[in-house]
């Protein structure tokens, strides 16, 4: 470890040497409904549970709590939305009435503690307000990206098995109005399982048409509620019992769905925001991430709330709304001392304003630090935001699984030096190892498998939804008495880890997770299609973007240019605009080692103009000339 780290060093160390006294300690900052006598128990659940004799409630301790603290005043949202020209200020106080008030309407559709209800909106302040609703009662949420098509809103309903629906009748996208209700009613039809009830926010820009006593108007019903007097108390529930579902992509087609504990997710949280993110309450953070992603739900919502903060709901784009200063219009008019974005942002508005001159005349007196994740955070990027701002750039590196970081620069507890590309230091409670093929520790400075030795710390999944087993063949039996990040890496001799990309098929585009077999299976499943490979390619603003190669079925006759068009259009029906597929590649065969496993790694060294070696068991060398050609093509490629 660095000499610098002589604060950092010893609170990581205690974390790892004492967790029961380190995470009771850091549990003190929250109400409990019954306080935690010990911190874990190792025989529960798949590898232990936080918390196990505790009881609290989530949205108590993020909204109740600072209204009777003399907090009710202060700001707790502070939605802005330049694509619909909305602002709006909502108070703790009028948080917890609106609250209150949507949890009594769920609880009238009969939601309660343990109940699912999933949420299919956009970023409005009711899309917070039913995330907490949901805490209030004990039920379990489940937020799904609104740039998810109806087949993967499907696949989550099927899985999570929600008693209602939250929607809103459509996003706003800078180009463009999305309807989500026609996605819902589709995804509905598609899904074996129904839901009792649907709530819709019809938004101005697109009405939706309601189903006869399934679909409930949200306003209505709110409105009902209030003149009745209805409201829902928050109700205690076990620290292990779980606040929300989400989904992340897998390895197949079928989305994992992450658990999230109640307790140990609050405590990890609170602990951050002073210790990571050197935050106080009181002050206002924004986190420009979507609350379809784990990020949104720590840092947009739950992180600031159970600390006190003010945070910032953004409906728009870091450029295009409407352009490359729309963040620091944000941070300036609203005091943001800490924002929170994804570099492929931070990119493309370095890309609008090189020179950074859309930050002149904006007052960020009170800006303190810009944290990146969600992918790796390019040298370029990191150097140019410190020089614009003067404020310290920080990466720290995520998962959905984990909820909060793995590793990053506490900046509460000691400023360490950034290195460009590294992700700096294992956080509390992450015991961290780079390991080889074999399960044996690499010397520092060596590429391996970065692994988590049990336990996990708290907010870390305890399980994957309805299934323990997933849980284990997905995560823990890689290495045994691991956690298998799937990330690979090398730690340096300061103890700094470097994360350099995926060991399976997820690919990252504009720090959206997606799965690459996810997208074969869509490609495989058109009837012209003999076999398919997907790869992540270099993008100069997302980091990746996915490239489809097909080798068609002999005898068709259909124009190749045609069936790519449909390809395009399929995996953007099937999973979203949000996968960004828009290269599909007809080529006459594809590059397999002898044993006929696709060398996709070699045709992303092709795509991405790199050198590589040619692999010893591949089948033809030839096919990868062919490869290149057609990228070249395309405009991809050296
Ligand atoms: N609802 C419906 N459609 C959506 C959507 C939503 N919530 N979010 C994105 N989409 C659509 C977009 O309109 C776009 O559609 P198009 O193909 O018709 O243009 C498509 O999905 C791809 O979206 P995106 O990858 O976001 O690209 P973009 O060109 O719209 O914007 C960036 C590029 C870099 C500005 C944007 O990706 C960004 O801000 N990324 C930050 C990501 C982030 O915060 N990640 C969280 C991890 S911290
Ligand atoms: P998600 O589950 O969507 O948050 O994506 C998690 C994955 O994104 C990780 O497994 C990494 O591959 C990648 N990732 C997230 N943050 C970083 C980072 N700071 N540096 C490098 N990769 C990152």
């Amino acid at each position: 470890m660095s000499a610098a780290a002589t604060a950092y060093a010893p609170v990581h160390a205690a974390s790892i040497a004492d967790p029961e006294t380190f995470w009771l300690d850091a549990a003190k900052a929250l109400d409990w409904e019954r306080a935690p006598s010990r911190a874990f128990d190792p025989q529960a659940g798949v590898y232990g549970r936080w918390f196990p004799d505790a009881r609290l409630n989530a949205c108590f301790n993020a909204v109740d709590r600072h209204v009777e603290r003399g907090h009710g005043e202060q700001a707790a949202i502070l939605y802005d939305s330049p694509v619909t020209g909305t602002k709006r200020r909502i108070s703790f106080a009028e948080l917890r009435e609106e609250v209150a008030t949507l949890a009594a309407v769920l609880a009238g559709f009969g939601v309660g503690r343990g109940d699912r209800v999933v949420i299919y909106m956009p970023m409005v302040p009711e899309a917070l307000f039913g995330m907490l609703a949901c805490a209030r009662l004990g039920a379990i949420h489940s937020v799904v990206f609104g740039g998810f098509a109806a087949n993967e809103l499907a696949l989550r309903i099927e899985d999570a098995r929600p008693k209602a629906v939250l929607a809103a009748s459509c996003g706003v996208e800078p180009t463009r109005v999305v309807p989500y209700k026609p996605l819902l009613d589709a995804a509905l039809a598609r899904s074996s399982y129904k839901p009792d009830a649907c709530l819709v926010l019809q938004r101005p820009q697109a009405k939706a048409e309601l189903v006869e006593g399934r679909d409930h108007d949200w306003e209505e019903a709110v409105a009902a509620a209030k003149a009745e007097g209805r409201r829902a108390d928050p109700v205690a529930v076990a620290a292990t019992d779980p606040l929300y579902i989400l989904y992340t992509s897998g390895t197949t087609g079928k989305p994992k769905g992450v658990v999230r504990d109640t307790g140990g997710y609050c405590v990890a949280l609170t602990w951050s925001m002073a210790n990571l993110y050197d935050v106080k309450p009181g002050e206002v953070y924004f986190c420009a991430s979507d609350i379809g992603w784990v990020v949104g739900h720590s840092y947009i919502v739950y992180a600031p709330l159970l600390h006190g903060c003010t945070t910032v709901l953004y409906e728009g784009k870091p450029v295009g709304t409407p352009d490359a200063g729309a963040f620091w219009r944000v941070a300036s008019e609203y005091g943001v001392c800490t924002l929170f974005t994804a570099p492929t942002a931070l990119r493309a508005i370095k890309k609008e304003d090189p020179r950074a001159e859309k930050l002149d005349g904006y007052d960020l007196s009170g800006f303190r630090a810009l944290f990146l994740a969600g992918e790796r955070a390019d040298p370029d990027s990191v150097a140019w935001a410190e020089k614009a701002l003067g404020k310290p750039v920080i990466d720290h590196w995520w998962q959905t699984e984990t909820g909060w970081a793995i590793a990053g620069n506490p900046l509460g507890i000691e400023r360490l030096p950034v290195k460009y590309g590294s992700t700096a230091v294992p956080m509390p409670g992450y015991d961290l190892h780079v390991l080889d093929e074999a399960g044996k520790p690499v010397p520092d400075g060596t590429m391996g498998t970065i692994a988590l030795k049990l336990p996990l710390p708290p907010s870390c999944l305890p399980t994957l939804w309805g299934s323990d087993e997933r849980m284990r063949a997905s995560y823990l039996q890689t290495f045994a008495g691991y956690y298998d990040t799937s990330d690979a890496g090398i730690r340096d001799a300061d103890g700094y880890v470097t994360v350099l990309g995926r060991t399976d098929d997820i690919i990252n585009v504009a720090g959206h997770r997606l799965s690459t077999g996810g997208m074969e299976a869509v490609l495989a499943a058109h009837p012209d299609v003999a076999e398919c490979a997907v790869i992540g390619i270099r993008d100069l603003v997302k980091g990746e973007a996915p490239c489809g190669f097909v080798v068609l079925k002999s005898g068709v006759t259909k124009e190749p240019g045609d069936i790519e068009r449909e390809l395009v259009a399929r995996v953007r029906d099937e999973i979203g605009p949000v996968a960004a597929f828009k290269l599909a590649l007809t080529v006459g065969r594809l590059p397999k080692t002898r044993s006929g496993k696709i060398l996709r790694a070699t045709m992303k060294a092709i795509a991405d103009g790199q050198s590589y070696t040619m692999p010893p068991t591949i089948e033809d060398p030839t096919v990868l000339e062919e490869i290149g050609e057609s990228l070249k093509t395309r405009g991809v490629g050296a």
